[in-house]
This record gives structure tokens, C-alpha cells and sequence, in this order.
């Protein structure tokens, strides 16, 4: 490995090295000796020797039931040891003195400069920046809190130890603390034993915004601040908000039962109570700081004949903070509510401090305006009085659900089945019209009351309290208007953005019609004040399609939305639903954000941010602080220097290979007789099931097929085998076809000019890069009926020949030829993946052969997917 890397190095060996006695301790030499035996084996059949494969094989077959969950726990154990090491080194000081890029915001102002961009628009563009990250409760991280804490806290030790002038004691310190870390990490359950309830999902949503981002935001604006102060000459706006948050913890009910209405309720009171306590120990820490006794005339009008007129004014903000903690409290409780006033607004907040700002600034005091201050100033932008905004997510049916009931109910037929120009007048002339449309004694349905509940609770808020309404499986102007409807009958006096996601093929190829029936509508261009948010589905449209069609069929929707809003002259803000992985929509953000077409970005950008992804992006305040700078500058970049417009042979390309790949992969996912079969014994579907990672079912219909799978699992079992299938499958396939067809130039063209295809290709090189073809075949061999052997030797064959076709239209010789260090961390872990893929393959078959698995198994079952992920370094 790279010199540059040796500190990484030296820290993955002595964390292992301290894992390594904590076993030996725990269970004696036996078990290390037996993890050595199969580490060593695992290296050596990676270099090829096929004899130690084979010894590998038959180690683990002869592993008794005892010994397996030390085993797959070892090599767990030391995939997370490995990724906070690897996480670390992005924050080090040596990753700062050697490898990092430097900062991209500082980048980026080198490359505007050299393209001769005006600092007016630069300064322009800054001040338009809009960034929301949407936190969702999607159950893709596996590791538990409690040793996700542990491991915050070895990344502090490791920091710790890489000062180099820390005493021999302070060291010597450190390294016990690491090993006790470690310790109790191995004496820990690696899996959770219950499912988290939503509540529970929300709480830790609220623990990512005190632990990292409370800390993180102001700090990410300071240096920002800093940059445009030297490059502009101007800084930051004091009321600037770049960046701020909503969440679906809690609010997010879509095929979730157990987000309730009141759930919801509660989320939104706890929200508040999160923020007023946070906001109350910034406050309690500027009392004590701003001691000073010179201030304005504003300051002094404010505070009086106070000796100490900064104080004079905090003071009574804390007594705020004090009483709203005791209200919702009460009311999160359902106990009596004094009768005390709140924390309602904003400018509660604000106006006073913003007015001890000004006069630290006027009075000769900057450096003390300037410290903590303004940092609370900045939270408040970012955090409101809700902390995070919350969205509600249902699906269209639900919310046609109601309406079809009321109709019924009302005796003028069945919503259901009108033509969808019927619904349309029937929901725009009940909009425009004053009469209320709702009985009073309607007793309706169980789940219709829920929709009906769950919009009152909207109702009762604030808007501020919200983000947006977001409709899944959204496909028509009717399915929007009706949540329209239900809003305004439930008593909603606000504007609420109701956002349609479209998220399988045809409604994403759709949603330009959609949207332009719907601002065709008076009542609704009236009612929108020329807003509207549109909601991309990357995983589902993949799962559907394949991830080459579902990419282009995302482009495209994208762009004539765009387009739609221009000519309407309204603003669009796009919403997009990725996951983590690439089979979800996920790539590094600066590649995907300048893979989307021009101009998607000036409305801002909203995307999702799920499961292990908050970790590995927000998790720690310096690691947030470079995901915010990444953001930033990804987002600049793309609207002061959009990527090109794809020319129209490009177009005409991708038209075919949409087609070709969507083809390839559908007959295989729907048309192959074996294919399920094959997917539900070949990988550990039905297993993964057990897993109690989130709060929500893995399917949409309990007693439903693959096609009612949630799009999660469904990446998720493919990674955990390493066929990795729906993210390629079908995408080299039709690359091959067109370079059959003589279009290798052109798909070289596209590859250098278009930042779209290239990150295409790019993602289907690491997502390439993580399959394993051999233990891929091992699976099928332990698992599968031998009748179903073919179908998985075939898929194999295929990937063999699209990574070859990927390979030549990018005139490389192997994979992820420019990204060294990435093959190298694949690689790294790879010695101590593999022996986990073997273990669950076995236990899988030990597991079900048994049919009733029994505890060990089923633990030691569970310690091998969550290895699997980590190694992967992601789950679904
Ligand atoms: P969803 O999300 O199933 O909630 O739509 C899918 C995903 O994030 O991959």
C-alpha cells in the first residue's frame, strides 16, 4: 500500500492487535489461533492458491456450532475497527498533511477563477445556496447505538494518540482506554434483540443532530465564512441559512403501521423539547460569557439600568426555554399544562440576540460577537424551533382510500372508479368550494380515520413545524389534489408543499404530464404561490427497471421538470430519494450532483440521508463539517458551471441503452421461471426478515412476492452474497449491444464529456469491484437446488462480459483504475469479508436444514450479515 497511508495502516493493525488479546482473554488461544488459521487461509486463496481455498472450505464446514459466533464475531469486530480507522483517517492530521484533497470549497474557488466566473455571480450563488438533508429512519444501519457510541468514542482515542507531543503516561492512558473499548465492544451484543419502535428511531435522530450537527453547522459556516471573506471580500450573510434539515423519523408512514398519528404527535412535541434544550445550554453558556457592560442605545433601551445589559436580555430568554421545557414535557406526558408562555418563534430567539450581535460589533467587541454568538445565531437559522422539519409520508392508495370511502358513504358512487378526469373536477371543484365536504357522523374505516387523524395533527402545527407531504407511488394530477383535499377538510389553514414522489419507470417518464396537468389547473396554480416540489425515486425505479434505465429515466424526468416550471415560471425544488448504495441512487455526492442535468440544482438541493449513512457522513461533527463543505462546493459548482447539455446523439444512445438494459433485466426478474427460487435461496432473503433493524416491515403486503419487497432488502440480500445483481444487471449487457452496434466512439465521447455517464460507469466499476464471483458460486453450490445452478453460473458469465464492456468504452485495464485507494480498501477488507460470506453460507445451510435454528445459530446468522455490511460498508 501507499507510503501515504501507513498511518491508517498502523492504526487497522493495533486496534486489530488489541481485539486480538480481548479474544484471547475472553475464550482463550484455541479460538484466536482458529481466526488466525482462517484469516491466513483467506489471504492466501485470494492470491489464488486453490488448495488453501478448498482448506478454507473445509475449516469452516468443521467449525462446531459453538465456535461459529466467536468466529463470525472476531471478524466483525474487526470490519468495524477497520471502518472507524478508515473514518478517522479522513479527519487526521496526517490525511490533512498527505492525502486529502484540499478543501473543495477552497478547490472550487480556484477553478471559477480560472473560468473566469464573476465574483458577483459567485457571491450570487452562495447566497442562493439551499441545502436540506433529510434524515429518514430507513432501516439500513445495523450496528446498534451502543456500540456505535463505543466507536465515536475509539475515533476520540485514535485522535488522541496521533498528538505527538502527548506525555509517555497520557499515551500509555489512551491505549487502555482503547483497550477497555474494545473490550466491552466484544462483551456487547453486536445485534440489537428488538426492533427500534419509531419513537425510538426519532430519538436517534434528534441524538445525530445533538451529538454532531448542533456542533458541526456553525462550525461549517465559520469556514465557510472564511473562504468567501478571502476569495469575494464579503462573507457570509449574518441571516444566511445554507444548510438546515428535516427528518421522516416518525413522520414517515408509508408501509410503516407503526407510525401512528399520535406517534407523529409525539415526535413533533419531542423535537421541540430537543431543540429548546439544546438552545437552553447555548443560552446558559452566553450568560455566563457575555459579562461586558458596554453596549448601544437599541442593547440599552432593551435591557434597561442593568448594570450588565447583555445579560439583562439573555436572561429572560432562559427563563423562555425553562418554561417551554416544562410545558411540552407535560404535554408529551398528557398531564395538566401550565399555563406558561413558550418558545413559539423564531424571532424569539433572533431579534434579541441578533441585537447584542450588533452592539458587541458597534461597541469595539467583534471577537466576542463573533464567538459563541454567532454561533447560536447560525443554529437558529438551521434549527428553528423544531429542530428538524418534519415530513409525513403516505402512499396514494391510502389517501384515494378516503376519498373513494367518502363518495361511497355520500351516495354519489365510488371515487375508485371514476376516470381520472372525473376525480380531477370532482377533488378541484370540492378545493375551490367553502363547504365543508365531511360528515359529521361519518364513522369511517380504521385506516381511513388514521389518514384523516394524521392530517388534523398537521393541522394543529405550525407550518414551520413541517417539511413537506410526500405521496409515494404518486402517478397522477388526482393523487396530489386529493392530499389537497384532505388537508384543507381536516381544518389546515397553511400552505403545505405536497410533493408527489414518482418511483417505478413509466411514473417517472410520466411525472413531466403530471405536473403539467397540474399547473394547468387555476385553483392549483393559484394555491402553490408558484412552488412546487417534485420527489425522485431512485431505489424503486431501479428495482424496477435496472439501474442504467432507471438512471436515465431519472435524468430525463429531471430535466423536463425543469423545463416544465421554466415555462410556467414557477420554482421547482427536486426532492431526491437515495439510498446509500448504488443499486439505491447512491454515488459520492460531488459526482452525483454534477451527473444530474443543468439547472436541476438551482431550486436547491433536498435529498434523503439514510441509516449508516447519517454515521459515515454526519455522524461526528468533522466529518459533517467535510460533508457540508462537499455539498457546498458540489452545488456551486454545478450552477456556476453546469455540466454540458447532452447532445442529441447522446440522447438517441441513451434511448437504447434504456431500453436494452431495462429488457435484459426484466427477463431475468420477471421473465426466468428460476429466478425466484434462485433469489430466495441463493441469498438470505428470508433470514434478513429476522434482522430487527428498523421499525418498519420489509414488505409493502406481508403475504406478497418480490415485487411487493421493499427496494432495500432487496439490494440488501444481493450484497450480502455478493452477486451484488440489481446493480448492474442489464446495464453492461446493452453497453455491449451498442458497442455491437458501432457506437464504441460515441459511448467514448459520452464517457469523457458527460459527467452524467461517466458516474455511471464509474458506480458500475465499484459496485463491480465489491462482487465476488467465487464466493458468489459457493453460495448457489451450499445453498441451492442443483437445478438452479445454471440460471447462477449464467448471471455470472454476464457479469464477466459487462465488466469487460465497461472496461473497453472506458479504454481501462482493470477496475477503478483512478481510484487506487478505494481498490485498496476493497481489497483490505476483502481477507476479512470472505471468511464471514463463508460462515453465513454455512450457517444458512446449517440453518436450514434444521429448520429450527435454534439461538446460537440464529446470533451467529445475524453477526455475519452485520459483518458482511460493514465489510461492504453498507447494507440495503
Ligand atoms: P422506500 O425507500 O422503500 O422507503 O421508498 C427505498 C430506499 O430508500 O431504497
Amino acid at each position: 500500500m501507499n507510503e501515504k497511508y501507513a498511518p491508517l495502516k498502523s492504526n487497522v493493525k493495533m486496534l486489530g492487535h488489541l481485539l486480538g488479546n480481548t479474544i484471547k482473554e475472553a475464550h482463550g488461544e484455541a479460538i484466536l489461533e482458529k481466526v488466525e488459521t482462517i484469516r491466513q487461509l483467506s489471504k492466501s486463496a485470494r492470491g489464488g492458491n486453490q488448495a488453501d481455498r478448498d482448506a478454507l472450505i473445509e475449516e469452516i464446514k468443521n467449525l462446531p456450532n459453538e465456535q461459529l459466533t466467536p468466529v463470525a464475531r472476531a471478524f466483525n469486530q474487526f470490519l468495524n475497527l477497520t471502518n472507524i480507522a478508515d473514518q478517522y483517517h479522513t479527519i487526521s492530521r496526517s490525511c490533512e498533511a498527505d492525502v486529502c484533497e484540499p478543501d473543495p470549497v477552497y478547490s472550487l474557488f480556484s477553478k471559477l477563477s480560472e473560468e473566469n466566473i464573476s465574483k458577483l455571480d459567485t457571491a450570487q450563488a452562495v447566497r442562493d445556496l439551499n441545502i436540506e438533508l433529510v434524515l429518514t429512519a430507513h432501516p439500513t444501519e445495523i450496528t446498534r447505538r451502543t456500540m456505535i457510541n463505543k466507536l465515536v468514542k475509539i475515533n476520540k482515542c485514535l485522535s488522541q494518540l496521533e498528538l505527538n507531543e502527548l506525555s509517555h503516561s497520557e499515551r500509555k492512558k489512551n491505549e487502555r482506554r482503547l483497550e477497555q473499548l474494545i473490550a466491552q465492544s466484544w462483551h456487547s451484543d453486536v445485534i440489537r434483540k428488538q426492533r427500534p419502535t419509531p419513537l425510538d428511531e426519532a430519538k436517534w435522530g434528534f441524538a445525530v443532530v445533538e451529538n454532531s450537527l448542533w456542533e458541526a453547522v456553525p462550525e461549517f459556516l465559520r469556514e465557510l465564512d472564511d473562504r468567501l471573506e478571502n476569495y469575494l471580500g464579503e462573507g457570509l450573510p449574518i441571516d444566511a441559512r445554507p444548510v438546515h434539515f428535516s427528518s421522516w423519523m416518525g413522520g414517515d408512514r408509508d408501509g410503516n403501521p407503526f407510525v401512528t398519528h399520535s406517534i407523529t404527535r409525539e415526535v413533533l412535541l419531542l423535537s421541540r423539547w430537543k431543540a429548546a434544550d439544546l438552545y437552553l445550554g447555548d443560552f446558559q453558556e452566553l450568560i455566563t460569557e457575555l459579562s461586558m457592560v458596554k453596549c448601544n442605545d437599541e442593547v440599552r433601551e432593551m435591557a434597561g439600568d442593568q448594570h450588565e445589559p447583555y445579560r439583562a436580555i439573555l436572561k429572560p430568554i432562559r427563563v423562555l426555554l425553562n418554561n417551554t421545557l416544562e410545558v411540552l414535557d407535560a404535554k408529551i406526558n398528557h398531564q395538566d399544562v401550565p399555563n406558561k408562555p413558550i418558545l413559539e418563534h423564531v424571532d424569539q430567539l433572533w431579534d434579541p440576540l441578533l441585537a447584542c450581535y450588533k452592539s458587541l460589533h458597534e461597541c469595539g467587541m467583534s471577537v466576542i460577537a463573533d464567538g459563541s454568538l454567532l454561533d447560536t445565531l447560525r443554529r437558529i437559522k438551521a434549527f428553528g424551533v423544531h429542530l428538524v422539519r418534519l415530513d409525513i409520508r403516505q402512499e396514494s392508495t391510502r389517501h384515494s382510500d378516503v376519498i373513494s370511502e367518502l363518495t361511497r358513504y355520500l351516495g354519489i358512487g365510488d371515487y375508485d372508479q371514476w376516470s381520472e378526469q372525473d376525480k380531477v373536477s370532482f377533488l378541484v371543484n370540492e378545493l375551490s368550494s367553502k363547504r365543508p365536504l365531511l360528515p359529521r357522523d361519518w364513522q369511517p374505516s380504521e385506516q381511513v380515520q388514521e389518514v384523516l387523524d394524521t392530517c388534523r395533527i398537521v393541522a394543529s402545527q405550525s407550518r414551520e413545524a413541517f417539511g413537506a407531504y410526500v405521496i409515494s407511488m404518486a402517478r397522477t394530477a388526482s393523487d396530489v389534489l386529493a392530499v389537497h383535499l384532505i388537508l384543507q377538510e381536516c381544518g389546515c389553514k397553511f400552505r403545505m408543499d405536497v410533493c408527489p414522489l414518482f418511483e417505478t419507470l413509466d411514473d417517472l417518464n410520466n411525472s413531466e404530464a403530471v405536473i403539467k396537468q397540474l399547473l394547468n389547473i387555476d385553483w392549483y396554480r393559484g394555491y402553490i404561490q408558484n412552488h412546487q416540489m417534485v420527489m425522485i425515486g431512485y431505489s424503486d425505479s431501479a428495482k424496477d427497471a435496472g439501474v442504467m434505465s432507471a438512471g436515465w429515466a431519472q435524468y430525463s424526468a429531471m430535466e423536463s421538470l425543469v423545463k416544465v416550471s421554466e415555462e410556467a415560471g414557477i420554482e421547482l425544488t427536486l426532492f431526491h430519494g437515495r439510498g446509500g448504495t448504488i443499486g439505491r441512487g447512491g454515488a459520492p455526492a460531488h459526482a452525483a450532483l454534477l451527473s444530474q442535468p443543468p439547472k436541476s440544482l438551482k431550486g436547491g438541493l433536498r435529498v434523503t440521508e439514510q441509516g449508516e449513512m447519517i454515521r459515515f457522513k454526519l455522524g461526528l461533527p468533522e466529518i459533517a463539517v467535510n460533508s457540508l463543505g462537499l455539498y457546498a462546493s458540489a452545488i456551486l459548482e454545478a450552477n456556476l458551471l453546469p455540466p454540458p447539455e447532452p447532445k442529441q446523439d447522446w440522447r438517441d444512445l441513451m434511448d437504447v441503452l434504456s431500453e436494452v438494459s431495462c429488457e435484459s433485466y426484466r427477463q431475468i426478474v420477471r421473465g426466468e421461471p428460476d429466478f425466484v427460487p434462485y433469489f430466495r435461496q441463493a441469498t438470505p432473503e428470508l433470514e434478513l426478515g429476522k434482522l430487527p433493524l428498523g421499525s418498519r416491515p420489509a414488505k409493502r403486503n406481508p403475504n406478497g412476492g418480490v415485487e411487493s419487497l421493499r427496494a432495500i432488502p432487496w439490494i440488501f440480500s444481493w450484497s450480502q452474497n455478493r452477486l451484488v445483481l440489481p446493480a448492474w444487471l442489464g446495464a453492461g449487457e446493452a453497453i455491449q449491444y451498442s458497442i455491437d452496434k458501432g457506437h464504441q466512439e460515441l459511448l467514448e465521447d459520452m464517457c469523457r464529456e458527460w459527467p452524467f455517464f461517466s458516474t455511471r460507469l464509474g458506480m458500475l466499476e465499484m459496485v463491480y469491484s465489491k462482487c465476488n464471483l467465487e464466493i458468489s458460486r459457493y453460495y448457489d453450490e451450499r445453498l441451492a437446488d442443483p437445478s438452479l445452478l445454471p440460471l447462477g453460473d449464467k448471471l455470472r458469465a454476464q457479469l464477466q462480459k459487462d465488466i469487460k464492456a465497461v472496461l473497453n468504452v472506458e479504454n481501462s485495464d482493470h477496475l477503478m483504475q483512478s481510484d487506487p485507494w478505494g481498490q485498496e480498501s476493497i481489497r483490505l477488507r476483502n481477507i476479512y469479508v470472505e471468511p464471514l460470506n463463508m460462515l453465513q453460507a454455512e450457517l444458512l445451510y446449517r440453518t436450514r436444514q434444521d429448520g429450527e435454528a435454534g439461538e446460537e445459530l440464529d446470533e451467529a446468522l445475524m453477526v455475519t450479515i452485520a459483518g458482511i455490511a460493514a465489510g461492504m460498508r453498507n447494507t440495503g
